[in-house]
């Protein structure tokens, strides 16, 4: 048996005649950019996550950079977030001119400890917004991370590439900050056959503003009266996402359901540390984490791919470690960060992952660990 740890290829094949039709549909068209296909998606896109709005963008990291240029953040500002997710969160921050500064997580949730936040935004001035990250489909502690924002008077943005569909207390995630930033890459619970990111909000200027943004800041056509990117949506992913759309709840379930199945079947591995799930968040389980001493995890890894599974790391160095990053200044413990990557260890999770794949993972674990 081959098991991959992400399959993309899958969801096309299991709606193969769908896309076909809709790509089909959008060359027949002859309008490739910005036309009825990205309205379209917008338009769904926003009625699903709750908000006024939704912008569809070229993908995740603009997504995260655009919100903030709305926002009016750039040179001189600081921008908190944490150092375990993708370097797109931080890229974003660095892209628009403002500093990072980094808040630690927590380690049963693997995001923004409100603790931390708190201490960070105590002990550092000047920070103008933070960036909470709903990683591997898992929404942060919301209530907590927003009464601390709240205090300091600091907006919270959200980042949802990893969390579509999520929700906190019955809220969606992309609905509960002042903006929310998606990533469409293939692999994630609401993926394009390329790139593509969408913003939601509820706010009209930030959405005026954005809109301009995203297209070299026109005000009208050619003429900028902001200085704005490149970032467009194209018609073709919008028509495939709008094919996906209304497939993520179910997708979503059927990821609760083999996250379920891996919970029930690993639960008596003491070597392993299972996810934590809280009640009043659902978690979409765009990635399945476990948690292990490293020199396990090195073996486990060697063990599975022996027997043709495939896993990841998601991280394998955490940002404030990598060198690109090395320069970013940290003014607090950033302890559990600088800990997890070497522990953790995601495996394969996606809807079309059949149960025999589904025992096959959990008997292969076990067999290991006897
Ligand atoms: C947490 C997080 N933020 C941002 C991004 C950026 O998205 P994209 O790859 O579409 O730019 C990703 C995707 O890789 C992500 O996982």
């Amino acid at each position: 048996m081959k098991i991959l740890q992400a399959a993309p290829g899958r969801s096309y094949i299991a709606h193969a005649i769908e896309f076909n039709q809709a790509i089909q549909n959008v060359l027949d068209s002859g309008w490739y950019i910005l036309g009825k296909s990205v309205q379209k998606f917008e338009e769904e896109f926003s009625q699903y996550i709750g908000t006024r709005y939704a912008v569809g963008v070229a993908n995740g990291t603009d997504a995260l950079e655009l919100i903030l240029r709305g926002l009016g953040i750039g040179y001189g500002d600081k921008v908190a977030t944490v150092g375990n997710t993708a370097v797109a969160t931080v890229s974003a921050i660095e892209r628009c001119g403002a500093e990072v500064r980094f808040a630690d997580i927590d380690i049963h949730t693997f995001t923004m400890s409100p603790n931390s936040l708190s201490n960070l935004l105590e002990t550092e001035k000047g920070i103008k917004a933070v960036i909470v990250v709903h990683l591997f489909g898992a929404p942060v502690a919301w209530d907590e991370l927003a009464l601390v924002a709240e205090k300091h008077g600091v907006p919270l943005i959200e980042d949802c590439a990893q969390a579509h569909g999520a929700n906190y207390r019955g809220r969606k995630c992309g609905t509960l900050g002042i903006a929310a930033g998606f990533s469409f890459y293939p692999t994630k619970n609401l993926g394009a056959f390329g790139d593509g990111g969408a913003i939601t909000t509820n706010n009209i200027e930030l959405y005026q503003r954005i809109i301009k943004l995203r297209q070299y800041g026109w005000g009208e056509r050619y003429i900028s009266i902001s200085a704005g990117i490149n970032s467009r949506l194209d018609e073709l992913q919008a028509a495939i996402l709008s094919v996906k759309l209304p497939l993520l709840e179910e997708a979503n379930e059927r990821r609760r359901n083999i996250a379920a199945c891996y919970r029930d079947g690993l639960k008596n591995v003491a070597e392993i540390m299972l996810p934590e799930e809280y009640k009043n968040r659902y978690h979409v389980y765009h990635q399945f984490v476990i948690q292990m001493e490293s020199e396990i995890r090195s073996a486990l890894v060697a063990y599975l791919s022996q027997h043709g599974i495939r896993t990841a790391i998601h991280y394998p160095v955490c940002i404030p470690e990598q060198p690109a990053y090395l320069h970013i200044p940290r003014p607090i413990s950033l302890i559990n960060t600088l800990n997890i990557n070497s522990r953790i260890l995601s495996l394969p999770i996606y809807p079309e992952l059949s149960d025999e794949e589904i025992h096959f993972v959990i008997s292969s674990i076990r067999d290991f660990f006897k």
